[in-house]
């Protein structure tokens, strides 16, 4: 028996928001019943692939379809931190990392929530070189038995541009939607993302440009002001040599190589 987590944050979106993902949520029910892993990405970080992924999932779930979403960035997660995650026994969470790497259970790592169609597969436990995590049978045994088990199965993934984790994750999917954050991410960028997702074998299934300056709901409001005023044209200097370096922190699964 799956135990239940709660998630003692959760952020409150604007209306405009709510409904470009339900949106995506018609779009994307309207892939065809092949299409059932589906991973979330985009070229850099902060570009709300883990926002996307979370609300499309709960939208989906809500709509009475059985999915699972997976935390498949396991050099910089922050799912469990950002909305408080915790198991209802008080136990340790387990998640990916302690699925791939210490033969924990399934059971004992995926989570059922107050969504009675939606389940979480946290990850805990960063890690500095999942690449090999990635490359496991274990890792892609994984994603097929979740895709025998659930009609969804979205993956939040790490940016196309850093490392090849994305590429790998790609290649074991169905699709993937890759989120663009308007007016930030240079086109060659983007392009560039297409031709990774594309030798990865991995159909690009859309494009959602996020982050758009127009709703002026509460979460578009009040978060924009803030992140806007500090990071809005600096991120293209040290800020973003930061956050590429700032991926590099966690457990190291490489043996050293
Ligand atoms: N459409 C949006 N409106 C407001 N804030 C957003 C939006 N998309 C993302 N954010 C915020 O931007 C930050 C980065 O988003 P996140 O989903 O963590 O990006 P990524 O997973 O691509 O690194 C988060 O604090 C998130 O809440
Ligand atoms: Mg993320």
């Amino acid at each position: 028996m799956n135990t239940k987590a709660f998630f003692t944050m959760d952020p409150e979106l604007s209306y405009a928001m709510e409904e470009a993902i339900n949106r995506l949520r018609i779009n994307v029910s309207f892939f065809g019943s092949d299409i059932r892993k589906i991973m979330i990405v985009s070229s850099e970080p902060d570009e709300g692939k883990s926002l996307v992924a979370m609300q499309l999932w709960r939208q989906m779930a809500n709509a009475e379809e059985r999915s699972i979403l997976v935390d498949a960035d396991m050099r910089k997660s922050v799912m469990v931190e950002q909305y408080g995650i915790y198991r209802e026994d008080g136990k340790e969470l387990w998640g990916l990392t302690h699925y791939l790497s210490d033969n924990k259970k399934i059971e004992d790592c995926v989570l059922t929530t107050e969504l009675s169609c939606g389940d979480i597969l946290p990850n805990v436990d960063n890690v500095v070189n999942p690449s090999l995590l990635l490359e496991s049978r274990r890792f892609s045994e994984l994603l097929d038995l979740l895709a025998a088990n659930y009609r969804y199965v979205f993956l939040d993934t790490p940016p196309l541009g850093l490392v090849s984790d994305g590429e790998r994750i790609g290649h074991l999917c169905d699709g993937a939607i890759l989120i663009v954050r308007g007016g930030m991410t240079p086109k060659s960028v983007i392009r560039n993302s297409i031709a990774q997702l594309e030798r990865a074998g991995c159909p690009l299934l859309g494009i959602v440009l996020n982050r758009v300056g127009v709703g002026k709901g509460k979460y578009y409001g009040k978060y924009y002001g803030k992140y806007y005023g500090k990071y809005y044209g600096k991120y293209y200097g040290k800020k973003r040599k930061k956050d590429y370096n700032s991926y590099y922190g966690g457990r190291d699964f490489s043996g050293g190589k």
